[in-house]
């Protein structure tokens, strides 16, 4: 009798681990296939995914597949120098359940878009003008960087840290397209030292092998 049931929890753990596994976890799933012709996403309505429920189809209008974000050039007068204009869900909501986005980055000279990475999308992108050393980092550290210029591309797999540098005195800017209408971005320095509220002290020593005033020093450069 002890046994049988010892023997049915262990196998309703096993279901339940076996459950959790199979579960996606909502922050690095791909995006799901649409499963109608036009879902435009009503961003008044509260959700707490990246999935957005569809408008009414009689509020749909052309202007829902249309936007021109991207037609002009960022402010690129800040610390990197760089300017990342987003045109996903949440600025052009008939990409909505699509499984597609796209960027602009403008540069000014010498600007970086710092190491970063997209936990849902991976990424494609053309350089429209300048010179651009664009970098990707693997999961076993090893480094592919090529210096691009205008009519090259390329790729970044999902979710793996990359870079653009701005290599020449002038402008750059390309356009980038990810297999998500939000792909996320993480911009490693800003994680680690602009976090609100802040990563605790010493888990920064720590990580960095480097005293308290060195991390301050960091830090201080990203206050906004
Ligand atoms: C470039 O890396 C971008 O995320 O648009
Ligand atoms: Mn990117």
């Amino acid at each position: 009798m002890v046994a049988s049931s010892a023997s049915s929890l262990i196998l309703l753990c096993l279901t339940v681990s076996l459950l959790l596994l199979l579960l996606p976890l909502p922050s690095h799933c791909a995006d799901p296939d649409p499963l109608l012709d036009l879902c435009v996403a009503n961003l008044t309505a509260s959700t707490s995914s990246s999935n957005f429920p569809c408008k009414l189809p009689s509020e749909v209008t052309a202007d829902d597949f249309v936007f021109d974000g991207l037609s002009k050039q960022g402010n690129v007068t800040n610390l990197f120098g760089v300017a990342v204009t987003t045109g996903n869900v949440l600025s052009f909501p008939g990409l909505n359940t699509l499984g597609l986005s796209m960027n602009r980055v403008d540069f000014g000279p010498g600007g970086i878009n710092p190491p970063h990475s997209h936990p849902r999308a991976s990424e494609i992108g053309i350089v429209i003008e300048g010179k651009i050393l664009s970098g990707i980092v693997t999961t076993k550290n090893v480094y592919y960087g090529k210096v691009l210029t205008a009519g090259q591309v390329f790729a970044v797999p999902r979710g793996l840290v990359h870079f653009e540098l701005n290599l020449g005195q002038t402008k750059a800017f390309f356009f980038t397209a990810f297999n998500s209408h939000l792909p996320g971005s993480t911009v490693l320095p800003l994680s680690l030292f602009a976090a609100a509220p802040s990563i605790p002290m010493e888990v920064l020593t720590k990580t960095y092998l480097v005293d308290e005033d060195a991390i301050n020093a960091m830090k201080s450069k990203f206050v906004f």
